[in-house]
């Protein structure tokens, strides 16, 4: 991976940079007179998100303002990219808030062209503020580019198999060891909700566990452990979804999108960790094989669970992986999946829900999420609603009995049920998606909370 992204550009190539001004609602503040009247022509009264080239007296850019609003948010810079015309720019903005807007930046220039070639057009070019790391930068946005584009890609082209080869090249590139357990090895290797919820799929795109170990001999350092949920199309299985449900469901193995992006650049960033990340790919699909509605199937832990609903998948690939986590005794496990939609209603599309019973994680997490602006939202592994879990002949059920209602904390609570229990764990119930376009954020897959996490990561094994 080169170390500079290509549209970052070093201060000596910074000499005629167009200036972008941080400009708030006092917008006439420092502009001389003629770039004042052009403000005012153009409407520009420094509203959060508003932009204004101003062009000198031989009318190229001279300058561009930059609406700050009452508080400037360094995440607004997602938007330059796009809006900008081609050239070189330079942020007048020092510090954290330099660091987060040239990360925006690069956010935002994000474009998925896998399937349609782009009108070629002069880049927009940011030269890097003084003290800023551009090497850790262009490592952040690659990673949350890889988790994007994974998730925009279709599930045909984005099967079992393509997670692991991305997965292998991971390790590869970091020296880390990689297994795959695949299709009837699940059964041997006990993997059993895995491989009952993943055998319905075609031959070619047969389900698999992957597990990717880095430094696991430097037993000095502490265990982190990325689960992720890899369905790469979740059809809802026999319980099939209805059109407007399935249709984005190419989008349902972001979680494990998520652990592998994350893996790589706790890696790449040599964090003083040893690394295990775990995703369970399969395909939630229908054929006569395919799991049931009322059948039993056995977990790597022993717990039976009563399948109440197929399309309650996600829980029951994370249960095996999740055990398989705990057997390595992780200081921190994370686990990232799109697994209710119940979370979309309690939240929306762009706050995702944070479960953990460990109080010191789930400061470091908002703390980071907030330092970063890749925001969380705490929400409670309430115990009163355990209940709903209990089945009559089954230690579990996978559809929460209706009366609880809150259907992110009770796949949460399941969750629970299988997490280490060593060292701490949190679940993010994650969109992984922008449903509508706004400036620097095109419809399509998003990366949430991993910037958060690796935040909270740097903090939490600093020194
Ligand atoms: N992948 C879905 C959850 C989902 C749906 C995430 C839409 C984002 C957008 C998951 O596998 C699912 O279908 N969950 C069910 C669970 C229910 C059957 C208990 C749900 O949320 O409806
Ligand atoms: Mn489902
Ligand atoms: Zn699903």
């Amino acid at each position: 991976m080169s170390v500079l992204h290509p549209l970052l550009a070093t201060a000596q190539d910074g000499a005629d940079a167009v200036p972008i001004r941080i400009v708030g609602p006092d917008a006439e503040v420092g502009l001389d007179a003629a770039a004042a009247r052009w403000a005012t022509l153009h409407g520009f009264a420094g509203k959060s998100g508003q932009l204004l080239v101003v062009p000198g007296s031989d009318g190229a850019a001279a300058q561009v303002l930059l609406g700050a609003g009452s508080a400037f948010d360094p995440i607004t810079a997602r938007g330059l990219s796009a809006r900008l015309p081609g050239g070189l720019y330079r942020l007048e903005l020092s510090g954290a808030e330099a660091e987060l807007a040239t990360l925006a930046f690069l956010l935002g220039t994000y474009v998925f062209d896998r399937y349609k070639a782009r009108p070629e057009t002069a880049p927009v070019r940011l030269v890097a503020p003084n003290g800023v790391d551009v090497a850790e930068l262009s490592r952040i946005a690659a990673a949350c580019a890889l988790a994007r584009e994974m998730v925009d890609t279709p599930a045909a082209d984005m099967g079992p198999l393509q997670i692991e080869t991305i997965a292998r090249e991971i390790a590869e590139s970091a020296g880390a060891a990689i297994t795959v357990t695949e299709g009837d090895a699940l059964l041997e290797d006990n993997y059993p909700a895995v491989h009952a919820v993943g055998r319905a799929a075609a031959p070619h795109r047969a389900p698999r566990l992957i597990e990717i170990g880095w430094k696991l001999d430097r037993t000095e350092l502490p265990l982190v452990a990325l689960v992720g949920k890899g369905v790469v199309f979740d059809t809802g299985g026999l319980d099939l979804k209805p059109a407007a449900g399935m249709r984005n469901m190419k989008k349902d193995m972001g979680g494990s999108a998520h652990a592998l992006a994350l893996g790589r650049l706790v890696m790449q960033a040599d964090l003083p960790v040893r690394l295990v990340v775990i995703v369970a790919a399969v395909e939630n699909a229908v054929a006569a094989d395919a799991f049931r509605p009322g059948d039993i199937l056995n977990s790597r832990k022993g717990l039976t669970i009563e399948v109440g609903n197929t399309d309650a998948e996600g829980r029951l690939i994370l249960a095996d992986a999740l055990t398989r986590a705990g057997e390595h005794a992780p200081d921190l496990t994370l686990d990232f999946a799109t697994l209710t939609g119940a979370a979309r209603i309690a939240l929306g599309p762009d706050l995702p829900p944070l479960y953990t019973d460990d109080e010191a994680l789930a400061e470091g997490l908002m703390t980071a999420a907030g330092q970063v602006r890749d925001p969380l939202w705490r929400m409670p592994l309430w115990p009163g609603y355990r209940g709903a879990l209990e089945a009559e002949i089954a230690d579990l059920r996978n559809d929460p009995a209706g009366w609880a209602q809150a259907g992110s904390v009770t796949a949460a609570l399941f969750l629970q049920r299988f997490a280490p229990t060593t060292g701490a764990w949190a679940h993010m119930d994650i969109f992984a998606w922008n449903p509508r376009a706004r400036s620097g954020f095109p419809e399509g897959g998003e990366a949430q909370a991993l910037r958060a996490c690796y935040a909270m990561l740097k903090t939490r094994y600093s020194g």
